[in-house]
């Protein structure tokens, strides 16, 4: 997962515009860098590291930039996108992966090719090169573009100042600016928000050209067609940390903003939704990382509230139940992006078997709001920090939402979630919630592996409090359902073994608590999240009682305990190393 980003057809400074193009999309992956230019001739600069704040001049006011998540050729300058061509005719950049690569390069070195670099990237520029000897460059890249296997979209600026873009499957908008003939191109829209009106969100295997202000479409198998523009959904939009240290703190105070906007989802639309869950033969709820656990928490609230029998898939780990899908299913799924190669892959094949798609999305245009029989957005505003907070507590409340329309308690639903809004808030907003979560962060913030218990309405929790550990802190947590505990993670108890105990106060609270007795039994620190204290808690965070909703609210306590853990271990909190926001790439 890159990001890609072009500025076409302006007078900007094109280094400005595509520099803070980057600057936006660096959440796709900071690994290294590059931009090139274009002013009669091209000129590129490329580095290892996050997108710079500045970078030398380079002159022109046509430009492409790429920020890299590396996937093939480790992170040096040299594997640093863009790549250019043996002859200096274009630069490329590129997002996705070449899944022919190998067979690609063995066939292009046979035809007197070499290799500079590790990327897979490199066999589509040499492709190019060849194809260019007998068509112009932009079918030189269309007819490339058909060869290559696997998820790929890329970017091209010619040595003459065009530039071509190919969508074909990871995400790729065009966008028009107030004058006339200013293009901007970029993997997503809220990166050149606050210069365009409109935007045109291409689809997979279609090719745009521009040349000055000149913009014409071709598919990959040669059909022209015009970019279909449409007002853009989020013009303006600014991001700012409005004061916080950091995106993250900043977006987990949203918590209880989120949660409203979940109760204004579209109540006949989820009455529709909630009838062919019904009528549903079976129904499956998809994710990965985050949005995986969302999904599985989903599933929960289905089997819970809406006594549906419904399954949680992992994107990445669905393929055997592909042969399974069929026209009566309903895949549910939850993601940030709307972009997750892994899900939309199994999205694809299930709506190909005829199966229902609902989507929960927060990007407006993403691929899988637009794949969706039944396109549903968390209006929960940008989400920036990698790590997924405020998202993951809409995606959570928007699936309870959902459960108990399907069990006839949709008025009940927006009852409990008014009232999780408001426990939220005050928590949020309580000094002695950051001085307790402050405390045990300070205990956990030196232990290298650490535990978390949970059952039932937590089970995913404690699995999402996990992630968020291991992504922020960087240190090995390992989250237990309780019931599990016994049957192997007890021989890991011993004295000051850390453990996290997320407790409800409903039918299973007495399972928890036993098996804090016997981790502390074995000498375990227990730091307890619950509506009452125990005398087995070591150290206690109080939290209100909320029911039905008292996972979604555990959640919050969390995503702050990794947040104050990341920041004591002086990580970057907003960058964590190794991830990105968005994995457009299986
Ligand atoms: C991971 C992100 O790479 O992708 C997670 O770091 C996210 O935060 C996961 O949950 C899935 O992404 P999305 O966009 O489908 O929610």
């Amino acid at each position: 997962m890159c990001g890609i980003f072009g500025y076409v057809g302006g007078e900007r400074d094109a280094r400005d515009a595509v520099l803070e193009g980057l600057q936006q999309l660096d959440y796709r992956g900071y690994d290294s860098w590059g931009i090139a230019t274009y002013d009669g001739t091209l000129h590129t600069d490329k580095k290892v590291g996050a997108v710079p704040r500045t970078m030398a001049r380079l002159p022109g006011h046509t430009g492409i930039g790429h920020t890299r998540w590396a996937t093939h050729g480790s992170v040096t300058d040299v594997n640093a996108h863009p790549h250019a061509a043996s002859d200096g005719s274009f630069v490329l950049a590129h997002n996705g992966i070449v899944e022919n690569a190998d067979e690609l390069k063995r066939t292009l070195s046979r035809a007197g090719y070499a290799f500079n670099t590790q990327t897979d990237t490199e066999a589509i520029v040499r492709l190019v090169e060849l194809n260019a000897k007998k068509h112009p460059l932009p079918e030189a890249v269309r007819l490339a573009c058909r060869e290559l296997t696997g998820r790929n979209t890329i970017i091209v600026l010619a040595k003459n100042g065009t530039v071509i873009a190919v969508k074909n499957g990871s995400p790729l908008v065009l966008g028009r600016g107030a004058e006339r003939g200013v293009h901007y191109i970029s993997s997503d829209v809220l990166s050149f928000s606050a210069h365009v009106r409109e935007v045109a969100v291409l689809e997979n295997e279609q090719m745009i050209v521009l040349e000055g202000t000149r913009v014409s479409g071709k598919t990959l198998q040669g059909r022209t067609f015009t970019p279909r523009f449409e007002k853009n959904a989020i013009v303006g939009a600014k991001v700012s940390k409005d004061g916080f240290p950091h995106f993250m703190l900043k977006e987990i105070h949203e918590s209880g903003a989120v949660v409203r906007a979940v109760m204004k989802s579209p109540q006949k639309q989820l009455g529709d939704v909630a009838q062919v869950i019904r009528r549903a033969r079976h129904v499956y709820c998809i994710g990965s990382g985050t949005a995986g656990a969302a999904a599985a928490q989903i599933a929960y609230y289905l089997r819970v509230y809406g006594r549906i029998n419904a399954t949680e898939l992992i994107g990445a780990e669905a393929s055997d139940r592909l042969p399974f899908f069929t026209k009566r299913d309903v895949i549910i799924a939850p993601s940030q992006s709307g972009e997750t190669a892994d899900v939309l892959e199994v999205l694809e094949y299930a709506q190909a078997r005829g199966a229902t798609i609902v989507t929960y999305v927060n990007m407006p245009g993403s691929s899988m709001s637009r794949l969706a029989d039944h396109s549903f957005m968390a209006q929960a505003g940008p989400e920036i920090c990698v790590m997924s907070t405020k998202i993951f507590v809409s995606q959570l409340a928007w699936g309870y939402l959902l459960a108990k329309t399907v069990g006839g308690k949709r008025k009940a639903a927006l009852s409990a979630l008014r009232s999780l809004a408001r426990a939220l808030d005050s928590f949020l907003t309580d000094a002695s919630t950051r001085r307790r979560i402050r405390d045990a962060a300070m205990l956990f913030s030196k232990s290298n592996h650490l535990f978390l218990i949970g059952k039932g309405q937590n089970k995913q929790i404690i699995k999402e409090g996990m992630v968020k550990i291991i992504e922020g802190a960087y240190v090995h947590a390992h989250g237990i359902p309780a019931g599990d505990l016994k049957h192997y993670a007890i021989t890991l108890m011993e004295k000051g073994t850390p453990v996290i105990a997320v407790v409800s106060k409903d039918s299973l609270q007495s399972d928890v608590l036993n098996a804090i007795h016997e981790v502390k039994a074995r000498g375990a620190r227990v730091f307890g999240i619950a509506p009452s204290p125990s005398p087995h808690f070591d150290s206690y965070l109080p939290t209100p009682e909320c029911g039905e909703t008292s996972a979604i609210f555990n959640v919050v306590p969390l995503q702050l305990l990794a947040y104050e853990m990341a920041v004591m271990r002086g990580n970057n909190v907003d960058k964590p190393r190794n991830i990105a926001k968005s994995v457009t790439v299986k």
